[in-house]
């Protein structure tokens, strides 16, 4: 394995840019980065007074105010301008056609990178659901993640590629799990019961996977890593949680529109995110959320400690409740989380 020459005092350690600081995803990278020794973080948020900004500014990143947001491509080559690195990614966007905000953005980022004279990216993506469906899936924001990749490979400069698996969190923030009279919990999932799939916990996952790349970037030129926690089934993550937890909990479907629209009438607000979500399960069931061959064990070879769904209840105390992860309050186009 190549590995980048590190310097023997912080100040020259080699910048990289994180967008999204604030995300899971960006604060995991941030952090890990940080504390490595090995890195000098440059945290990019829009706003400087959140908790999780704060907490990356006590650890030693220098932050900067750059939105995650089209028309701001002048900022965001300046805020990457100087460093060696960046890790990109895209805050959760529901497409609405004709727009294409996710894509948009997506090259924006990549190409103020490059204007800025980056010299690796690593790109938080998804696999292209168009292409493994022959366009019979709507998931566009895997497939707009491909796009960029797809746009990232063809700049003259270094890029990997990690993509993240369904997040655990999202039952604590977005498909929370319903309280009955009696007490007990309802965990509607958007899910099929036995399917197995792919879980991360993104706060705790991301950062060593990013590190492990920028730590050898020749090993990891072009490659596409997944970060995956545990593959499980939803049977199983319920029954795991009433073990951990000691609570009465059921698993209820969530997985055909109707079932979606039943548990979470909310969500049919949007028709689009609708549709994104009833797509994006059916492909991750019909068509299994990673295409075939890549390296599911990667993440846990370099990262022995990747939490599974058991330790991650257990190191989160969850309990079922809403649980909000420090970002700032939303803000359009972004409505909910689809992956
Ligand atoms: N949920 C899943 O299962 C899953 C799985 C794989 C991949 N993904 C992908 O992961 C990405 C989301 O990552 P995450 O969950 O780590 O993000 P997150 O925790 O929801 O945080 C998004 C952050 O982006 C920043 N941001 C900057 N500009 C923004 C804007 N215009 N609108 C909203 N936020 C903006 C915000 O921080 P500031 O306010 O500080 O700027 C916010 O904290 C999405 O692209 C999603 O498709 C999700």
């Amino acid at each position: 394995m190549t590995t980048l020459p590190t310097s023997s005092t912080p100040s020259d350690n080699p910048l990289i840019t994180v967008a999204g600081a604030a995300s899971k995803q960006g604060r995991s990278v941030a952090k890990a980065l940080l504390a490595s020794g090995r890195y000098r973080v440059r945290a990019l948020t829009r706003r400087t007074d959140s908790p999780p900004v704060r907490e990356l500014a006590a650890l030693g990143a220098e932050v900067v105010v750059a939105p995650l947001e089209l028309g701001h491509q002048a900022d965001l080559t300046a805020a990457m301008r100087g460093s060696y690195g960046a890790f990109l990614m895209t805050p959760p966007i529901v497409k609405e056609p004709p727009a294409d905000t996710e894509y948009t953005l997506g090259v924006q980022l990549a190409d103020a990178a490059h204007a800025a004279g980056v010299e690796h990216v690593v790109w938080s993506g998804l696999e292209n659901v168009e292409a493994r469906t022959g366009g019979t899936k709507w998931a566009p924001h895997f497939t707009d993640k491909a796009r960029v990749e797809n746009h990232l490979r063809g700049l003259p400069l270094r890029s990997s590629f990690v993509y993240l698996a369904f997040f655990y969190s999202n039952f604590l923030e977005y498909y929370v799990p319903q309280r009955g009279p009696d007490g007990s919990l309802t965990f509607a999932i958007y899910l099929p019961p036995d399917a197995p799939m792919p879980f991360v916990d993104p706060l705790t996952a991301t950062g060593p996977a990013v590190l492990e790349v920028f730590d050898n970037p020749r090993t990891y030129a072009g490659a596409t890593l997944p970060v995956v926690g545990e593959v499980l089934t939803a049977r199983e993550m319920v029954e795991t949680f009433v073990r951990v937890s000691g609570q009465k909990a059921r698993y209820a479907s969530a997985y055909t529109r109707q079932e979606l629209l039943q548990h979470f009438p909310a969500f049919g607000g949007n028709e689009w995110l609708v549709r994104e979500l009833v797509g994006m399960v059916e492909y991750a069931v019909e068509y299994g959320y990673f295409a075939p061959g890549r390296d599911l064990q990667w993440s846990r070879r370099i990262d022995p400690n990747a939490l599974n769904w058991e330790q991650f209840l257990k190191q989160s105390q969850w309990q079922g409740e809403l649980m909000s992860f420090g970002s700032a309050p939303q803000a359009k186009p972004v409505e909910a989380d689809v992956a």
